[in-house]
């Protein structure tokens, strides 16, 4: 698929999303936030879900998390244009609660077709939610985190949610930042233990799932 035919592909998903009601977070929401940025990004960034200013502008990460997280990306030499961002859920749970499992379940769709279309050579999840969400594990994020797991032919890293860092612990900044790094290193191919031709060459090992057998969340 050419970049402009995922382009394409994207705008009409996010018009299909603005207007979903398959969920009760529809009831409650100002605007869907569907995803924003480069549709043939090598990264791509999923969070957990819409907080109050991203539901007043529809887009995702553009209240303080968004602002580390673009200084983060800026330390690895990537701006936010660059990249893709997107959520587990579309819509912002009332007062931040976590998404519920039918509401995961309802909005899945979505975030598969994204991951589909955007088809980045690296996945960065942030916090616990998606990443054991995505990794379908209880672990916690503190486990997880500092390394690359190799995932549905392309590489995932877990890593804290900025919020966390937000909330004062110099560490976890510090644990972000090395994470940040190892997604460099996936994105540059030289990551240790990877092939040496890159990721590229893993995805030929491990060939895209048939989308309507990828079930991502069990
Ligand atoms: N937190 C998230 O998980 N997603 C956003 O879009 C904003 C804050």
């Amino acid at each position: 698929m050419t970049a402009p035919e995922r382009a394409a592909a994207l705008a009409e998903l996010a018009t299909r999303a603005s207007a979903c009601t398959d969920c009760r977070l529809a009831e409650s929401r100002t605007h869907v936030v569907f995803g924003d940025g480069n549709p043939d990004a090598d990264l791509m960034i999923v969070g957990e879900g819409p907080g109050q200013r991203e539901d007043e502008q529809g887009l995702p990460f553009v209240g303080p998390s968004g602002n580390l997280l673009e200084q983060l990306l800026g330390e690895i030499g990537l701006t936010r244009p660059e990249v893709y961002i997107a959520n587990v859920v579309k819509c912002r749970p009332p007062r931040n609660r976590d998404p519920r499992p039918d509401e995961i379940d309802a909005c899945k769709g979505y975030l598969r077709e994204q991951l589909r279309l955007v088809d980045p050579k690296v996945v960065l999840t942030l916090g616990n939610f998606s990443s054991k969400l995505l990794l379908r594990t209880e672990t916690g994020i503190t486990r997880l985190r500092g390394t690359a797991y190799e995932w549905w032919g392309r590489y995932l890293v877990p890593t804290f949610h900025p919020a966390a860092a937000l909330r004062g612990s110099a560490r976890v900044l510090e644990e972000m930042r090395v994470d940040l790094g190892i997604v460099r290193a996936v994105i540059d191919g030289n990551l240790p233990g990877m092939r040496s031709d890159g990721p590229d060459a893993a995805r030929e090992v491990a060939p895209e799932p048939d989308p309507e057998q990828l079930d991502l969340f069990r």
